[in-house]
This record gives C-alpha cells, structure tokens and sequence, in this order.
C-alpha cells in the first residue's frame, strides 16, 4: 500500500479550552489565552514544514450563544495574537486569510484582521485561514445566494451550474479542500465546520485539550495520515 505524503491543506476545531481551564480551576478566558499559545506553536511549525494551507476553527456562527464576557474575550485575545505575531508571521511568508463575515466582529479585532491581511496578500508561504464567525451551512447557503443572484441577472444560466462553480464561491474559493482534520478534546463531531470541503477529508480525533496540542502532537496527527489508503469513492 503506498502512503499519502504530507498533506497540503490541514484543518483543526481547536476545542477543549474550557474544559482546560477548568482543570486547573481558572476563567475560561484563561483556556483561551492557552489556546493562542498553542496556536502560535502550530503556525509557526506549518509555516516551516512546507504546509501549504493551515485552516482553524476559532469562532462559530454559534460561539455567540456564549457569555458577553467569553465573546468579548475571544476576540480581545484574537488581537493580541495579531498584535504579537503576525510581523514574524508576515517575515516568514506567511498570508492570513479570514473565512467567515468578519464585518459584524467588534471593531479593534476587525481592524486588526483587516491590516493583517492587506500586510500579508501577497505572500507565498502557508495560508493560514481563521474560521472567524463561520458556519459551514452559512458558507454554502452564501455561496447558493450569489450564484441564484447571477442566474437571476443573465449573467449565468442554470445549466452552468457545478461542483467546481459552487466550490469557487465559498469561504474557501482558491484554497483546496482539506485532506486532513483534526478535532481536539475527545469530541467526534464536525459541528458546522467546512461542510461542503470535507466531503473527502481524512479525519483524526484526539482526547487532548488544545492548550495541550502540541507539534508532537501535529506530527501525530501527519503520521497517522500518511498510513490511510484513500481513494475517493474508488477503488
Ligand atoms: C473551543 O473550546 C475554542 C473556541 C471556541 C475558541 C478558540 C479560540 C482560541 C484558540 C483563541 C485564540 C484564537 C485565535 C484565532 C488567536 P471551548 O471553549 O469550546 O472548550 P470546551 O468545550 O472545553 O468548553
């Protein structure tokens, strides 16, 4: 049997903050800062391991259900990493793409994502996605709107229609689908994260808290890929 190589594009729901803090008797806000410290790890190592595309789940168009406080929280943290990192990241290559409306986030964290992303378009390195505010029916839903809305105005006919048309008007657009997803804290669900894009992916649970994900851990989650046959459907 011969083995995958690397992947290209890997996705992680970086869940299991809470339950972190929790153990350790501290806020939930607290998970969350670890949370970035992990993150920053796992960036860092793609960028230098020749991943082409790195896709994290940091906030759900559910995650508004949460309290004022653990919204708030999540996206005050969300600027203190671009504060701190992206410079480096920008050095290294790296390019920050948001998948998810962004429009609706508290202001400093959208200016914040906005200059990230004007500073890094045109780099070559990894890609480095931030799910913010996405849901992956959301992303279709979108996606079936703007094609309905060119139907509508002549400029395309129904009979256009295809897989690649509606893969080309989501979030993810140019980036491929992912072929690797990670999902931390021992839950085994996808919860609304990359939909349509996964419909192949090679999935990979882990029981560890994502404060606790480390490279090692990413490098796990490779090998255990590398050894998985997969034939799309084939034989
Ligand atoms: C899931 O854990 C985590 C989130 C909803 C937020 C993820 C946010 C970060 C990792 C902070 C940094 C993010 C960026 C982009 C800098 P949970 O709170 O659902 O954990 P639980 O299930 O144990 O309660």
């Amino acid at each position: 049997m011969s083995e995958n190589s690397n992947p290209s594009h890997i996705a992680i729901i970086m869940d299991g903050n809470g339950r972190w803090a929790k153990k350790q008797g501290l806020p939930r806000l607290s998970g969350h800062k670890a949370g970035m410290e992990s993150l920053k790890k796992i960036v860092r190592y793609c960028g230098d391991n020749n991943i082409e595309n790195l896709t994290v789940y940091a906030f759900s168009t559910e995650n508004w259900k949460r309290s004022e406080e653990e919204v708030s929280g999540i996206f005050k943290i969300l600027v203190i990493y671009l504060d701190r990192e992206i410079k480096e990241l920008h050095r290294r290559g790296v390019r920050l793409r948001i998948l998810g409306d962004y429009s609706i986030i508290p202001a400093p964290a959208r200016e914040a994502v906005e200059n990230a992303i004007e500073l890094t378009k045109d780099n070559k390195g990894l890609s480095f996605n931030i799910a913010l505010n996405y849901g992956g029916r959301d992303d279709i839903l979108r996606a079936a709107k703007s094609i309905a809305e060119d139907v509508k105005e002549g400029k395309l006919d129904a009979s256009d229609l295809s897989e690649e048309l509606i893969s080309s008007r989501l979030y993810t657009g140019d980036i491929p689908d992912p072929e690797l997803i990670i999902r931390t804290s021992g839950e085994l669900r996808l919860s609304n994260f990359l939909l349509w894009q996964s419909a192949y992916s090679e999935f990979y649970f882990t029981d560890e808290l994502w404060p606790d994900f480390t490279e090692d851990s990413l490098k796990a989650a490779i090998n255990e890929y590398k050894t998985r046959k997969r034939n799309f459907g084939g034989r």
